[in-house]
């Protein structure tokens, strides 16, 4: 039987082959907002794994909001060239191709993670050595001893929705099917809607309905500015540890699904120093699972799940019960570039060795029924391996 796994998904005028994203995660290897051979290979191998949608890392409008020296940008018309080649060839094996749109605000400006994630006081600009501003909705510091950053004005405001709506134009000459505005994890848009980050008093601060505002009109810019035939993916927060709540978050999703979002990418947290891919001592399988589910069943708009999804079952299991309509998974793609094939084979689907090309899955598939196919999962010390 065809697992939900690997059923295809039309949204709008694209149809994913299968639910199996690879969740946006940041590489750190931009260069001036530029993206290397580094990019085409990291992506290039999900998608020649099987992914359905590969999602490119979190990619910045404007370069004040590069999370660090090395972010990807899409804030020039110089950056979409090189794309290009990596959307060609995630096609080109199956793939649809997703690229996260993001702003860090209040949290840009650091080393990388590897470095300390260090906030930097004096760096020089991520494109060529410009002054780099921090920005955010009120002067207050994400954690003590971060940047503090200059409140927005209404022009800088409108100034980010230019930005948004000409990176998105960007996305689109690139070649993305799919695109998703980051609007979790502490980041700027999540910043306007959390009353610990925004203070504002004037029609952006406030009330949620106000809080909404600001990253309303990003959404909108951004939707009129994406083919009407392509997908819009939100990411949030579903919850954060600075009093945003499901409740709140329903109220946006609701709002998200008015101005023409197709998929709510329910990740949390990101509003204080602990990274959000790290949620606790003991984080349980598919920790964020059930804000997919709630804000799906509420709603009736389409989900996405992330977070600890690692096994076959589980991820079917989550499809199956109509908790999301997409599982995203991250560090465990990283670590097993082929889980789509490994996901196939153990949920016994016909032609599972064509979820690979057959440059790979020609082989893979007479490894799997050749004599020895015992030994593959069993480590008998000592004996021969099977004529
Ligand atoms: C190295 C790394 C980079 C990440 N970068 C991003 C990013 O660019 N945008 C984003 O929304 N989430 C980012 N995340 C969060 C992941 O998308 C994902 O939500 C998180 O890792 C939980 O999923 P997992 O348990 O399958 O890894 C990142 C996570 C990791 C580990």
């Amino acid at each position: 039987m065809q697992a939900k796994l690997f059923s295809p998904l039309q949204l709008r005028g694209v149809t994913l082959k299968n639910r199996i994203v690879l969740a946006p995660m940041l590489t750190y290897s931009a260069r001036n907002g530029f993206i290397s051979d580094w990019h085409l290979v990291h992506l290039g191998k999900f998608a020649v794994g099987g992914v359905g949608l590969v999602f490119m890392e979190s990619t910045k409008v404007d370069p004040r909001g590069c999370t660090t020296p090395n972010d990807p940008g899409l804030w020039k018309d110089d950056f979409i060239e090189p794309l290009r080649r990596v959307t060609a060839f995630l096609r080109q094996h199956g793939a649809a191709a997703g690229i996260q749109l993001g702003h860090s605000g209040r949290k840009a400006r650091n080393s990388l993670p590897w470095q300390g994630r260090a906030p930097l006081a004096e760096a020089p600009g991520v494109d060529h050595g410009e002054a780099w501003e921090i920005i955010g909705p009120s002067a207050i510091a994400h954690t003590a001893g971060a940047s503090v950053p200059r409140a927005m004005t209404p022009a800088d405001m409108r100034d980010q929705v230019r930005r948004w709506s000409e990176a998105t134009k960007r996305a689109h000459a690139a070649g993305f099917d799919v695109l998703e505005i980051h609007a979790a994890h502490g980041y700027l848009l999540h910043q306007f809607l959390s009353p610990a980050a925004n203070q504002r008093t004037d029609a952006f601060g406030g009330s949620l309905e106000n809080r909404m505002r600001f990253p309303l009109e990003i959404v909108s810019a951004v939707r009129a500015a994406w083919p009407q035939d392509k997908p819009l993916f939100c990411r949030i927060s579903a919850t954060d540890e600075a009093g945003w709540t499901i409740a709140d978050s329903l109220r946006f999703a609701q709002c998200l699904k008015a101005h023409g979002v197709d998929i709510v990418d329910c990740s949390a947290g990101g509003m204080t120093a602990r990274s959000v891919a790290d949620p606790g001592p003991s984080p349980s399988y598919g920790y964020q699972v059930p804000y997919a589910e709630t804000i799906r069943r509420e709603l009736d708009i389409g989900t996405m799940a992330v977070g600890l999804i690692i096994h076959a079952e589980q991820a079917e299991t989550i499809l199956q019960a109509g908790q999301a309509d997409l599982v995203a998974l991250g560090r465990e793609l990283l670590y097993n570039p082929h889980w789509a094939l490994d996901a196939a084979a153990k949920l016994d689907q016909q032609d599972a060795y064509a979820t690979v090309p057959a440059n790979y899955g020609y082989w893979l598939e007479k490894r799997a029924n050749a004599g020895f196919a015992r030994c593959l999962s069993t480590w008998q010390s000592g004996r021969q391996a099977p004529r």
